[in-house]
């Protein structure tokens, strides 16, 4: 069966002290609670090494919230998959909506991020989601498809993350029916493209506004494997309920 996650995405937030402080309160938290889940956090990038000595033999896993599909070469500001892998990520996000629209990446960047990932031997964090015009014309679930179809690799391990733009940062998550039935189509157009087989066992995230007080009726739907959480992992007890909401 899946193995639920619970990821953090701690986007452009902590400076050394207070980011080193947050993943030692994890750190504390996970020695004296076990939780039911895998965890993961993605913190900015000038955080990666000090939280890798930090969270070492913690199995608290680390990730990065974005890499760029070239190996290496003249990118300047940007960082490769296999530096990530190299202080040891396990994980990438890539296609996050705030780099869909910040940076204009298509899917087939993202699709090419996702490779680079795999070939560094992390795996991608898909990140998918309607906008709330997209919703509101019921194109919701036609956008995510094409977002899946564009974007997922033909093979080898891909973890995807449903965030409906309109519930990222806002407060308002999405109702755990649309969750239920968005996490479904998901599943459905995932065996589409890569078979039945991949499909039951790839890990489908929700994000947007997840916090204690919604995690465990968003955590029980069938097709809800884990959680990719922003604003709420910043505090360290948040982001621990919500972990032990699984
Ligand atoms: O990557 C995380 C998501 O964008 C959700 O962010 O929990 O602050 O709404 P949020």
């Amino acid at each position: 069966m899946r193995r639920k996650l619970i990821a953090g995405n701690w986007k452009m937030n902590g400076l050394l002290a207070e980011g080193t402080a947050l993943a030692e309160a994890l750190v504390n938290l996970q020695a004296s609670n076990s939780v039911n889940c895998d965890l993961l956090i993605a913190p900015p990038a000038t955080l990666i090494s000090p939280l890798a000595t930090l969270l070492s033999g913690s199995g608290i896993a680390l990730g990065g919230q974005d890499c760029h599909c070239e190996p290496k070469g003249a990118h300047t500001g940007d960082i490769s998959a296999a530096m990530l892998a190299d202080l040891g990520c396990r994980f990438v996000i890539v296609g996050h909506s705030e780099r869909r629209n910040d940076h204009a990446e298509s899917n087939t960047v993202i699709r090419q991020k996702a490779r680079a990932a795999q070939a560094a031997g992390m795996t991608p964090v898909i990140c998918v989601g309607e906008s709330l015009e997209e919703r509101e014309a019921g194109q919701a679930e036609a956008c995510v498809a094409d977002q899946i179809r564009g974007s997922l690799p033909d093979d080898g391990e891909a973890v995807l993350a449903y965030e409906p733009v309109w519930a990222i940062g806002t407060g308002r998550s999405a109702t755990p029916e649309d969750v239920a039935r968005m996490h479904e189509a998901i599943r459905k157009v995932t065996g589409e493209v890569r078979g039945a087989d991949y499909a039951a066992r790839c890990r489908i995230l929700y994000g947007g506004s997840v916090k204690p007080a919604n995690a465990g009726e968003l955590l029980q739907l069938l097709d809800v494997d884990g959680a990719l959480v922003g604003g709420a992992s910043l505090v360290a007890e948040d982001f621990w309920a919500i972990a032990q909401a699984c």
